[in-house]
């Protein structure tokens, strides 16, 4: 906290309130709830997977030495709610198991926080996020910030500082990626070899799922794209409603969820067992950026830079294929590669599946840092001014990569890339 207070000057430095909202239930129909999952700022400063409850981070050295506090508010006993849902977490219970230094029934927030934030108490509160929770910012902003007494003026962003600090992962969370990437990795070997013609992409995805949860994963970390054939050039493929035929490509880009932590890996084969000559041709150039760009991330380098490097590899590689004219000069061949490859190469993983969005892709990749690395390239058959015989394929190939101090490491090697060896890898499938 006071080193929030010596980045802004407009805060006072002697007293502060930071205030987190967890998540809340969020439902399909008429009492039917989506599975629940708890907002991930929240979750990292608290360890609390219940919904409906407040953190609030006081800091207070007005009276000399400072005061650090973490208050947690959660929901009050109720046994009718009990009966529906099972038990919640209650207050004493949120300072033995959680750690935190105080915790109440959230009815008990307005009177703590009048108490805790003094008239030039500065709070980090994040506005403008209101759709987690609608019912928690009406209550954070009319009982708190602006309570009949008085109103905030010292009201600051918290959640860039905190994803400053999420980026950077701790050796216990590294443990957690690297057993979410392995078993994400596990789960699509058996789902390569599952796969064949004619079978649904749904039943691919329920595959990928089956096999996560198999191995401890809670959740799937984002719903799969399984997509054969054209529609592997839908970049949020999602409906899974198609049926895989025989010589198409299937491209499955999917990840688990590992105690809050996520993996994200996307790789693309042939469901009969073999590449076609034009097929592998694509493979082969996407493969080779994927390469290179694994290989330039270290510390010091940034995800921006990488992308850059990937678009003039892949342009390069697409030159010497006859998709893009060879006279074309760097900036023309940026532009022409984006029509191809029009995502970035990557982003930071963790928590999220797109993790700390507010952390530019200009940051200096440091070790402790995890991103994906995932060029790909798409050749949608309504794409005009390309050649014909490329139309219809779209592939991508992601990896997720640790940086540490001499380098990177790959989490996701373990899935086979190589044509040669995913080629043998089908081949051994048995028959069905
Ligand atoms: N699965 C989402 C992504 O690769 O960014
Ligand atoms: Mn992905
Ligand atoms: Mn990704």
């Amino acid at each position: 906290m006071n080193k929030l207070s010596q980045t802004h000057p407009g805060t006072t430095g002697k007293n502060h309130v930071a205030i987190v909202p967890s998540a809340t239930t969020q439902y399909l129909s008429q009492d039917v709830p989506y599975t629940f999952r708890q907002n991930t700022d929240f979750l990292y400063l608290t360890g609390f997977h219940n919904p409906d409850a407040i953190l609030l981070l006081v800091s207070d050295s007005a009276k000399g030495l400072p005061d650090h506090k973490a208050v947690l508010f959660v929901q009050p006993q109720d046994s009718q709610w009990e009966l529906w849902n099972g038990p919640r977490c209650r207050a004493d219970d949120a300072v033995l198991i959680f750690g935190m230094d105080e915790a109440y029934s959230i009815d008990e927030l307005p009177s703590y926080f009048r108490k805790s934030c003094d008239n030039s108490c500065s709070v980090w509160f994040d506005q403008s996020l209101q759709t987690n929770h609608l019912d928690f910012y009406e209550l954070i902003n009319e009982k708190l910030l602006l309570s009949n007494e008085r109103s905030i003026k010292n009201l600051f962003s918290l959640r860039h500082h905190v994803h400053d600090v999420r980026v950077i992962k701790t050796s216990d969370e590294i443990e957690l990626m690297t057993k979410s990437a392995s078993i994400a990795s596990e789960a699509f070997i058996e789902t390569i070899r599952h796969g064949r013609s004619d079978m649904s992409e749904l039943e691919i995805g329920a595959k990928f799922e089956y096999e996560c949860k198999r191995r401890g994963a809670e959740r799937v970390a984002y719903p799969p794209v399984v997509a054969a054939g054209n529609r592997a050039n839908i970049l949020h493929y999602l409906t899974k409603t198609g049926i895989v035929c025989d010589g198409e490509l299937v491209l499955m880009d999917a990840g688990c969820e590992f105690h809050g932590y996520a993996s994200d890996i996307t790789r693309t084969w042939p469901i009969n067992g073999a590449f076609s000559k034009l097929q592998r041709e694509i493979y082969e150039a996407v493969l080779m950026t994927r390469d290179a760009c694994i290989q330039l991330v270290k510390p010091g380098a940034s995800l921006n830079a990488i992308h850059h490097s990937a678009e003039m590899i892949i342009g390069r590689a697409l030159q010497d294929l006859g998709v893009i004219k060879k006279e074309f000069g760097d900036v023309r061949l940026r532009n022409e590669v984006s029509r191809f490859f029009p995502h970035h190469v990557g982003h930071y993983l963790g928590m999220d599946t797109h993790d700390t969005p507010q952390v530019s892709r200009n940051a200096t990749l440091q070790p402790g840092m995890v991103v994906t690395i995932e060029p790909g390239l798409y050749f949608s058959n309504k794409l005009a001014n390309m050649p014909d015989r490329y139309k219809g394929i779209g592939i991508r190939i992601e990896d997720d990569v640790l940086v540490t101090e001499s380098g990177h490491k790959v989490l996701t090697e373990r899935v086979p890339s190589d044509p040669t060896r995913l080629e043998e890898m089908l081949s051994s499938r048995p028959t069905s």
